[in-house]
């Protein structure tokens, strides 16, 4: 997603310093260039070496062995980074002071900012700190975290630095057109559980992964997004507000609860079709052989194409084959607006894959996509939701 920019990443004095070290890795094997800045104090807690290393570049901490950097930095940059943010920077910077290389630089520079403050909470809750946090907010200045938790001088409280997978979601974000902003969209994801006994249940191989994806992507794109996901063993996306379910009478419930007040659904999640008749309260003893009574589950999206009032609607369509004609055919039983096609046979795509290949079909039409991966199909999809939403 970074291919080809060129990003500042400033490091103040904190004990969370050396978290940057895997940040500029990250930001590197996303494709972005990545110049360094160390303060004096950031020096003390981990060296020019480790990032040097780390950012494969130039470590920059005297304006007077790099003259002029300064100046040619943040002309060439694309974004500014301060991780972690000290009160000290935030106070210098709010106040335009430029003593040493990374406030001289951070003041040259007129594009983005992230500042990652980290500090005691003391510090952190203190009216001025925050007047001059608010004044930088109230300019544009983007600020992640900092987070409630055990702070590195023993006490509890707000003043932890955000992890890495925060701060790329805030670049990311920054980097991202804001052009979901409007929207409040609903995502499922994973499988359902569909239980037999206390121990044992019908599920599928749905890792949750094409979900995940959507639901950072409608988040980097501005959206207020819910994730309902089944049991899966992945993070959540950062900024996304879950609910967690098994069945697929509790995903049912969930997604009804939710999806008036959504203007889009993506129904990614693969819903058993069938449960138990019957759930035993006790371990089902071995038999020779048993049959098992299955009911219908109930179908999601048909439900919510009874709404009075129903989102923009996306279901996937997992068939074995090219079947893209039983795709089309679900859109229409099932009055999606759009529908994902994936051919579960193709191999390293679809299920528990990192990677899909998926046709877009809709009313005005189908695009076909090449393997690629599920970040990268999920920007598809809302690219068309966008498209389709404006017609
Ligand atoms: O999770 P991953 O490992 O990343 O894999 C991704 C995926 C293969 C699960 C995903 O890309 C996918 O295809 N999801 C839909 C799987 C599925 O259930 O397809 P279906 O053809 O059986 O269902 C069609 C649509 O109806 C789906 O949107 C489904 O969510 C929905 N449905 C199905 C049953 C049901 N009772 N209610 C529903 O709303």
């Amino acid at each position: 997603m970074l291919q080809g920019k060129s990003i500042i990443v400033g490091i103040t004095g904190s004990v969370a310093a050396y978290k940057t070290l895997d940040l500029v890795k990250r930001l590197r094997n996303e494709g972005a260039s990545v110049s360094v800045i160390m303060t004096a104090s950031a020096q003390r807690f981990i060296t020019p070496l480790s990032m040097q290393i780390a950012s494969q570049g130039t470590i920059y901490n005297d304006m007077f062995e790099h003259p002029l950097s300064h100046v040619s930095l943040p002309a060439a940059a694309d974004l500014f980074i301060i991780s972690p943010a000290s009160a000290n920077i935030i106070g210098k910077y709010a106040n335009a002071i430029a003593d040493d290389m990374l406030s001289t630089t951070l003041l040259a520079y007129s594009g983005t900012v992230i500042l990652a403050p980290a500090m005691n909470w003391r510090m952190y809750e203190n009216p001025i700190l925050r007047k001059q946090l608010d004044y930088l907010i109230s300019l544009g200045i983007k600020t992640v975290g900092p987070e409630k938790g055990s702070l590195a001088c023993g006490e509890e409280g707000i003043g932890r630095m955000a992890d890495t997978g925060a701060i790329m979601e805030s670049v990311y974000t920054v980097m991202t057109p804001q052009d979901l902003n409007s929207e409040r969209v609903l995502i499922t994801a994973g499988p359902t559980r569909e239980h037999l006994d206390p121990v044992r249940f019908i599920s599928n191989r749905s890792s949750g992964k094409m979900g995940y994806a959507l639901a950072r992507n409608a988040k980097v794109r501005g959206a207020d997004v819910t994730l309902i996901s089944g049991p899966v063993s992945l993070d959540a996306p950062y900024g996304v507000e879950m609910v967690r379910v098994e069945t697929a009478s509790e995903m049912h419930e969930a997604v009804l609860e939710k999806a008036s007040t959504s203007s889009i659904l993506v129904m990614c999640a693969a819903v058993s079709d069938f449960a138990p008749e019957k759930v035993e309260t006790h371990k089902i003893e071995k038999t020779e052989s048993m049959t098992l009574n299955l009911r219908k589950n109930p179908d999601i999206l048909s439900a919510v194409a009874k709404l009075q009032k129903k989102p923009f609607t996306v279901g996937f369509s997992a068939e074995s084959g090219n079947r893209i004609d039983r795709a089309r055919q679900k859109m229409e039983s099932k009055h999606a607006d759009m529908i994902v096609f994936n051919d579960i046979l193709k191999k390293d795509a679809g299920f528990d894959s990192d990677a899909n290949e998926v046709t877009i079909l809709d009313r005005k039409g189908e695009k076909t996509l090449p393997r690629m991966s599920k970040d990268d199909v999920a920007a598809e999809i809302f690219d068309r939701v966008v498209e389709l939403k404006k017609i």
